[in-house]
């Protein structure tokens, strides 16, 4: 279907996306909302899926806590909700073909109910060739907005309510938010945001065009949020960004991200935990500040890649296989039982079987407690989609065959070191297989499986650890 292109409708634009030119960021506080759209959800529903990162589950949040603003209340599911929203993330290409999936299976909740609001949001809708097809494939969306105009979207509800097709994506550099609604997903457990987007332009990544450039937020906006959270009776929080050792770079005279580091340990909050780490810009004074607080977690995700040199220059990563050891035996020293994951691609364009080669022999050399693993997925508008890439989707498949062989038997090797130890976990709540097994993470961010009596969710239990498999342990309740 040729589609018609509205006056009103704002489109994204990954090239101007890419572009830096602003040097401060502004901060928007609090919603844009008038008093009639404060009641337009009164006796409506809303539903949100989340696909995608933690950026994503904490924008959710906030987009719960707007529509809540507006009067709506949470629908258990989507086929009784007067509102769907999709969040989404556009990654790799197999997370958009899940949302579209999902777009396409609300056709019958929009046949059945032609009143209900359908929309689709986040990190897909900014790129271009997806809202795109959208637009020409699924006609019964009727709302489109990206990643920087969450304050708008009383605004956007109304409109469509009133009928109109609302499409606003702005591809710009983009904005701070402070004191949005919220709707917390749990209540022990919360996600603090310390920076939005990200300057640093991986070839293959979409992120910097699907979230605008590094834009920390100020430290006291971050460190007031850990300490109310902590009222609240919060136990664990994670700082939250693409880089967030890169945090500070972009505000005059601000802490950078071990002072920001120290200061939220010394909130006295129980568990600090904080990713995503990017090598590049991982300081000694990081490592000091780790391994002097006892509650930030031993526990860092430090993404690798690939293990060749090449590789790294190409994909933009820049730090060398070497650097990256070097850093990551200095972690295992400082911090003493520091579990470290990673994220590894493989099949990216030019990477022979020696480049591949190289990958398998840091694994090797890391035996890393936990690894993502993806093939490149080649993202419109990225530079390394345009790279050659000769390298068969069969081979591609192998090599990802062997890494995730390699990396299972490695961890599993390395979790043995638990056994009989006593790790201290934080209580999900009773286990989805079994009600008299309780679920929640150790320390090292191992997801524990464990029996005991009289155990609640937020609980901090010590557990004795008696078995242990690749991606998880089980064991007992200390005393029990
Ligand atoms: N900011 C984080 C990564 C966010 S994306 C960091 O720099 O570490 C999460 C992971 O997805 C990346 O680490 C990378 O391994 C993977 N990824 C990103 N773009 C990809 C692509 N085009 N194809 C395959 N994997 C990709
Ligand atoms: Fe993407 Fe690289 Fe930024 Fe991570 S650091 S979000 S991989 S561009
Ligand atoms: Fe996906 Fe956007 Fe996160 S592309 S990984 S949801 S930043």
């Amino acid at each position: 279907m040729t589609i018609r292109i509205r006056d009103t409708w704002h489109l994204p634009d990954q090239k101007q996306a890419g572009r830096r030119i602003e040097k401060h960021s502004p901060t928007i506080r609090g919603l844009n909302i008038t008093e009639k759209q404060r009641a337009i959800g009164a006796g409506k529903t809303y539903f949100i899926s989340t696909y995608g990162c933690q950026a994503n589950e904490r924008d959710s949040e906030n987009l719960s806590g707007i529509l809540e603003a507006c009067g709506f209340t949470a629908a258990a599911d989507a086929s009784e909700a007067d509102v769907i929203l999709m969040n989404t993330c556009g990654i790799r290409e197999n997370a958009s073909n899940n949302v579209l999936g999902e777009v396409g299976s609300h056709k019958k909740h929009f046949k059945a109910r032609p009143d209900t609001i359908i929309g689709v949001c986040g990190c897909m809708v900014q790129e271009e060739h997806f809202t795109r097809t959208l637009l020409e494939k699924y006609p019964w969306v009727h709302l489109i907005f990206g990643t920087h105009n969450f304050a708008e979207l009383p605004a956007y509800i109304e409109r469509a309510m009133n009928g109109e097709k609302v499409v606003e994506v702005y591809s710009r550099e983009g904005e701070i938010y402070e004191e949005l609604p919220e709707h917390r997903q749990g209540r022990y457990k919360g996600l603090v945001n310390i920076m939005y987007g990200c300057d640093k332009f991986c070839t293959y990544c979409i992120v910097p065009y699907t979230r605008g450039r590094q834009r920390s937020r100020e430290a006291d906006a971050i460190l007031d949020e850990v300490r109310t959270l902590k009222k609240l009776g919060y136990r664990e929080i994670t700082l939250l960004g693409q880089n967030v050792n890169a945090y500070g770079k972009d505000l005059e005279d601000a802490m950078d991200f071990a002072g920001l580091l120290e200061e939220t340990a010394k909130t006295g909050i129980e568990r600090v935990r904080f990713m995503t780490s990017h090598p590049w810009d991982f300081t000694e004074e990081m490592i000091d500040v780790i391994s002097r607080y006892d509650n930030i977690m031993p526990c860092i995700h430090l993404p690798l890649q690939s293990g060749d040199d090449e590789i790294l220059r190409r994909m933009g990563r820049r730090y060398t296989s070497a650097e990256y050891m070097n850093l990551f035996n200095t972690i295992r020293e400082r911090v003493p039982g520091c579990s470290i994951s990673t994220d590894i691609i493989v099949g990216f364009p030019g990477e022979s079987d020696e480049a591949f080669e190289h990958t398998l022999d840091v694994v090797r050399e890391c035996r890393f407690d936990n690894a993502f693993t993806f093939i490149f997925s080649p993202r419109p508008g990225t530079p390394a989609a345009r790279m050659e890439d000769e390298t068969e989707e069969k081979t591609k498949k192998e090599r990802l065959f062997r890494l995730n062989a390699l990396w299972n038997q490695l961890a599993l090797e390395n979790h043995q070191k638990y056994l009989g130890q006593t790790v201290q976990v934080l209580v999900d709540g009773p286990s989805k297989k079994n009600p008299n097994v309780f679920a929640g993470y150790s320390q090292h961010g191992m997801p524990v499986n464990f029996t005991g009596e009289n155990i609640h969710e937020g609980d901090l239990v010590d557990v004795e650890i008696t078995d242990v498999h690749t991606f998880s342990l089980n064991g007992r309740k200390v005393g029990e």
